[in-house]
């Protein structure tokens, strides 16, 4: 498939590319779980330029073959469907999907995504998570404090800032850009 336009024309999407530029020689080897596919994720698995790695996807609604991997349900779901894969991924990439307005995950569904996550994830290993700022109901903006921060750190990693924050210069929509890493003793 050729390359989407978006990834060299929008501004979160450029920022994203250059994750999966460079996430292939910091995991070095070992497996990446990517959350959320649309169309223009068929790309993605090019973009990781390590044959070392083993690049996963989770999509609930539709399936892409260009990937190593692929569990086809939502990530709440994940380990009921799919068993055994506990302390599989080395790394999971959230761009767009728990902070993303679009879908809108309660408080309670907030938690047993992200204790899925935690479960995924090897101890040590690295959570991205990419959302916007347009939530504003309590029941459905993430929340980073109660879910995530007490068995995450955040670090700064392949020259990224732990929190790094983008904004379109055309619409300036606000995206933030979090890298968390999974506490070793859990
Ligand atoms: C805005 S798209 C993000 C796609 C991609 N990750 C990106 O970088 O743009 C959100 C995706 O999450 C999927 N999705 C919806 N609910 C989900 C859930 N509970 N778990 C995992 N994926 C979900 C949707 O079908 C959609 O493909």
């Amino acid at each position: 498939m050729s390359l989407h336009s978006h990834w060299s024309t929008a501004t979160d999407k450029i920022f994203i590319k250059k994750i999966y530029d460079n996430i292939g020689s910091y995991i070095n080897q070992g497996t990446i779980l990517d959350l959320g596919v649309e169309d223009y994720n068929f790309n993605c698995n090019e973009f990781i330029d390590n044959n070392s790695i083993e690049y996963w996807q989770l999509e609930p609604n539709r399936v892409c073959e260009n990937n190593d991997g692929f569990f086809n349900c939502t990530v709440q779901e994940c380990l009921e469907m799919y068993p055994g894969n506990e302390n599989k991924f080395d790394s999971i990439l959230d761009f767009g999907v728990l902070g993303w307005n679009g879908i809108r995950f309660s408080q309670k569904e907030q938690e047993k995504y992200v204790t899925t996550i935690l479960k995924l994830l090897k101890p040590g290993g690295l959570y991205i998570l990419h959302g916007d700022r347009v939530e504003v109901d309590m029941e459905y903006k993430i929340n980073i404090d109660k879910f995530i921060s007490p068995n995450f750190e955040l670090v700064s990693v392949m020259g990224f800032k732990s929190h790094e924050i983008i904004e379109c210069p055309r619409w300036g929509t606000v995206w933030d850009i979090r890298f968390f890493k999974k506490n070793i003793k859990i």
